[in-house]
């Protein structure tokens, strides 16, 4: 098994805290589009103050970073997308910013490697909304070249005591190795 090395795609209320915790114990790197938060996480500081500026800090001294450039996640490989998933207007689920993780997690994922979604979305989604993106883009044939899972977030934004590292998570694969791989990491 190669050494697990983790992008965090969006990172938002769900993202940064996930990304902060896999720091400590994996090579992780946080991508977002938003050049701008980026730039502040670097900065040492995390507006939704979600992580505290101590934790951020002591895990880009680690060597956790934030970036909104593509070529610094290609040697990842396992990719968790936490990205926003809003509604529209009549209410109905707008999965634009999943197309788009998938689109970037197509451009850069390898044999072997895994994608967890970690978005809220309806049953369905993960298999037939995003996968098809990251097949299509990247040429890779879904559960033979490159595998998935799912674990939604749970994690209630503001609450100081039900921290992303004590929320016991739900965990899923798209075998049932890639199923026991993902509950480990
Ligand atoms: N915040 C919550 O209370 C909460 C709780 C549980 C689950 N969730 C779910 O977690 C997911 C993320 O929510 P959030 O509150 O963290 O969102 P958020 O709006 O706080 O953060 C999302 C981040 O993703 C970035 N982004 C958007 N599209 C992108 C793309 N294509 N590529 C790279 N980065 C992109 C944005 O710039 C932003 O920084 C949603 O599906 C949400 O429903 C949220």
């Amino acid at each position: 098994m190669k050494e697990v090395k983790i992008c965090v795609i969006g990172l938002g209320y769900v993202g940064l805290p996930l990304a902060r915790l896999f720091s400590t114990k994996y090579k992780t790197v946080g991508f977002d589009m938003n050049q701008k938060r980026v730039e502040a996480l670097m900065a040492g500081h995390d507006a939704t103050l979600e992580v505290s500026d101590e934790l951020l800090q002591s895990a880009i001294d680690n060597g956790f970073v934030c970036t909104s450039n593509i070529d610094e996640i290609r040697d990842c490989n396992f990719y968790v997308v936490a990205v926003p998933t809003p509604v529209d207007e009549n209410n109905n689920p707008d999965l634009t910013p999943l197309y788009g993780a998938s689109t970037t997690v197509g451009k850069v994922i390898s044999k072997g490697d895994v994608v967890v979604y970690e978005s809220t979305v309806y049953p369905g989604v993960t298999e037939d909304e995003c996968i098809p993106v990251v097949e299509k883009v990247s040429g890779l044939k879904f559960n033979e070249d490159f595998f998935a899972g799912y674990s939604p977030e749970r994690i209630n934004p503001g609450d100081k005591e039900h921290t992303v590292e004590k929320i016991k998570k739900v965990t899923s694969g798209s075998t049932p190795e890639v199923g026991q791989f993902v509950n480990d990491v």
